[in-house]
């Protein structure tokens, strides 16, 4: 079986961040999301996996996660020249898939066991696709499956206005190569796309076999600002990391489960975990909040941050403030002449300058 990871597309709904990089590579964790992926990929035995890249970003993406062979894997990247739709994108990687049964895997879905036991029900069941649903709240923003009263697809629709259940389908899907027949057999939907969900519902009128499977524990869909930070609060309640490789004077204190990256340089601060301090960071005078990920090269000094994302050389200098709920991008530097407390929610772009006066 083949992994098929997307990692194209726009991103449009993550702006300003991703006006410079693709979301997948965005940090969760202090980790890209991308990496995520192609580790559930390996766990369960896939490593001949496809990404898909857009012409914009996809040498970003190639960076970071290389050859493959970190991660135990071989990686060929394929362009998607214009973001057209998930089943554009399986039809671009053809000649990367060829007959071959595949996973595809959204790659800015997070999902919480995995799939390999996914992988196992598909190899065992003779079915043509194997679709993962999860009961949502807000199933409009979804695709959506209607199931029989035995469990059976019956129905599939992309973001329904009124929609037939709350079963969401999740960015993870397996099939046969008979997707691909179907994919030939669709046309672009209202948003001019060629949509995956379209096509399995052809699988399924053209009486082929299309299974599902209901995922009990969490999967997050990082989209949006506040995804990510819930994907980050998540993945870090589940850390159970504790350690420290960096040096931190007699006046810090780190309580809970709180990673400290090597080379970083802790004075007088406080870090409630669940947290993680990158590499090479500076931190002084400092309260670092639980759910907070500090990329590497940070310096932050007379500042509060909680709940927050930080990524890689943010200067955060002389805040006398609190920041929370924040997603901050890379090379951002923060400065502040006043010395009131303020709090601040924000959600600042790669390489913005700021200066509260
Ligand atoms: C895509 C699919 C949708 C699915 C969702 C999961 O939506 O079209 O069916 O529920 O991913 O993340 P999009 O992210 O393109 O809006």
């Amino acid at each position: 079986m083949k992994g098929l990871i997307l990692s194209g597309g726009k991103g449009t709904r993550m702006r300003p961040i991703t006006h410079t990089q693709a979301k997948q590579l965005l940090p969760v964790a202090n980790k890209p999301i991308l990496h995520y992926a192609v580790e559930a990929l390996t766990k369960a035995n896939i490593t001949d996996i496809g990404i898909i890249i857009s012409p914009e970003t996809g040498d970003a993406v190639s960076e970071c996660v290389g050859d493959g062979s970190k991660f135990g894997a071989k990686v060929t990247y394929i362009v998607q020249d214009q973001p057209l739709g998930l089943a554009h994108a399986v039809k671009t990687a053809r000649a990367f898939l060829q007959n071959d049964p595949f996973i595809m895997y959204l790659g800015d879905n997070l999902i919480k066991d995995g799939v390999a036991p996914l992988v196992q029900q598909f190899n065992n069941s003779h079915v043509d696709a194997l679709i993962l649903l999860k009961e949502v709240p807000n199933p409009q923003s979804f695709g959506v499956a209607a199931l029989d009263q035995k469990g059976n697809v019956v129905c599939l629709e992309e973001k329904p206005k009124n929609p037939k259940s709350n079963l969401a389908l999740v960015g993870v899907y397996l099939f046969t190569a008979q997707i691909h027949k179907a994919i030939d057999e669709i046309k672009p939907s209202k948003r001019g796309e060629l949509e995956i969900t379209d096509a399995i519902q052809r699988l399924i009128e053209t009486n082929y076999k299309v299974n599902s499977h209901e995922l009990q524990g969490w999967w997050l869909d990082t989209g949006k600002k506040d995804d990510m930070l819930e994907a980050n609060r998540v993945v870090l309640d589940e850390m159970s990391d504790t350690y420290n490789k960096g040096l931190i004077d007699e006046n810090t204190k780190l309580t809970g489960r709180v990673v400290v990256g090597q080379n970083s340089v802790l004075k007088d601060c406080f870090v409630r975990g669940p947290a993680v301090i990158g590499d090479n960071c500076h931190l002084e005078h400092t309260y670092i909040g639980p759910f907070t990920s500090v990329g590497n090269n940070a310096r932050v000094s007379h500042a509060e941050i909680e709940h927050s994302i930080l990524r890689e050389n943010c200067e955060i200098i002389n805040f006398h403030g609190r920041i929370e709920d924040s997603l901050i991008g890379a090379n951002v530097s923060l400065s502040r002449r006043q010395t009131r407390p303020l709090a601040y929610r924000l959600m600042l772009g790669d390489d913005s300058k700021i200066e509260v006066v």
